[in-house]
């Protein structure tokens, strides 16, 4: 009898610490969650959409891949502790920004782009929307005017005081990674492999520095041929770093499923691009998107959404800077 009464209130205890810290994650989900919302800034800042909308409209009329390297901001932004716009943080004497982790230097670019929008911002209404908001919106318009999906997006995110240069080195993934090291980092920020596979065809848009896919077109066996010779023509085996190739062959400023049919036919430029198709779990995955645009645009809409929101600073963590490159 007092055993079992002992073993009771011991299953009473148990209970509560558990009950006790699940609210907390409830709590702590929801409060971030119901501070943000698509009409966060309706009222303190009605013109945002339509200034973002301008001043993306003017930066890919004038260079196409500007969209595509805003997208590819976004994804450096969020998978480095969450949406915050801490990578659009410069470096200075004092302050080591993520400019400068490997993935990202001599690399990242758009950055004016996201400057002049902020500039135009902060002139109708002042020290009222974040950077990282700022980003997220152009990164949705950007996609949407190369003629992609869009996607339901949340507001209200604060931008970070601080960036680190080795989680960014640590979180961002590398186009040598083979499918499960991909899976596996997508996996640490809440994606799933069908998520993984869906945001690589970001890469329907945008260029690709020859260092990036040397290996694979001198070293690798899983490459079409006469691709892997068309690209070595601007790819030298030394030197010619810099030069560049457009990660889809045929479509590089449109936002379709060409990036898929490149795949299928061994015509991916990244290792890590062709290693989505290279007999794995996503073979399926893929061949179906490059039938299925809808499909596609579908499943990408979704995994931006929780792209999107991972890691939000709100409520009055943060703060809302005056200059992106520079916290307050
Ligand atoms: C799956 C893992 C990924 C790897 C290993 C990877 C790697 C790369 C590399 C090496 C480049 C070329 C950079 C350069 O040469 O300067 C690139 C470009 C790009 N990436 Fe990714 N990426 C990945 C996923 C993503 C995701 C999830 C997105 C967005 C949702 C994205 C968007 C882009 C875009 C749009 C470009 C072209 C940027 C431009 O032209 O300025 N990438 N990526
Ligand atoms: C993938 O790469 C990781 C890290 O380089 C390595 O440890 C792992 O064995 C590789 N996996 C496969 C299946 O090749
Ligand atoms: C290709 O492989 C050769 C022989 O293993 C090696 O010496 C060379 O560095 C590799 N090149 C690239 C670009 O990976």
């Amino acid at each position: 009898m007092a055993f079992s009464s002992h073993t009771f209130g011991f299953a009473i205890v148990l209970l509560c610490l558990f009950l006790s810290s699940f609210s907390v994650v409830i709590s702590r989900s929801s409060r971030s969650s119901s501070q943000m919302s698509p009409g966060f800034y309706r009222r303190s800042c009605p013109r945002l959409k339509r200034i973002v909308r301008n001043g993306m409209q003017q930066a890919v009329a004038k260079e196409p891949r500007l969209g595509a390297s805003v997208l590819r901001l976004f994804f450096h932004d969020c998978f480095v502790n969450g949406c915050d716009g801490s990578i659009l943080l410069d470096d200075t004497p004092s302050f080591t920004g993520e400019k400068n982790a490997f993935p990202n230097r001599n690399s990242a670019r758009g950055f004016e782009v996201i400057d002049k929008i902020k500039t135009d911002v902060e002139a109708a209404c002042p020290g009222t929307v974040s950077c990282a908001d700022i980003l997220a919106l152009a990164t949705r318009v950007g996609v949407r005017q190369l003629g992609g999906p869009s996607w339901r997006l949340r507001l209200g995110r604060r931008d970070a005081r601080t960036a680190s240069q080795s989680d960014a080195n640590r979180d961002l993934p590398s186009p040598r990674s083979n499918l499960s090291t991909l899976i596996t980092s997508f996996g640490k920020k809440g994606l799933t492999a069908r998520d993984m596979t869906a945001l690589s065809g970001a890469h329907t848009i945008g260029k690709s520095q020859c260092r990036a896919f040397r290996t694979h077109i001198y070293n690798e066996t899983n490459i079409d041929p006469s691709f892997a010779q068309a690209r070595r023509a601007n790819c030298p085996f030394t030197g010619g770093d810099s030069n560049l190739a457009n990660l889809d062959r045929f479509t590089p400023n449109r936002f379709d499923n060409g990036y898929y049919k490149n795949l299928v036919v061994d015509k991916g430029l990244l290792h890590s691009d062709q290693e989505l198709f290279n007999g794995g779990s996503q073979d399926s995955l893929v061949r179906r998107y490059s039938n299925r645009k809808n499909l596609f645009f579908f499943h990408f809409s979704v995994a931006m959404k929780k792209m999107s929101n991972i890691g939000p600073l709100t409520g009055t963590n943060g703060e809302i800077r005056t200059n992106c490159r520079l916290v307050n």
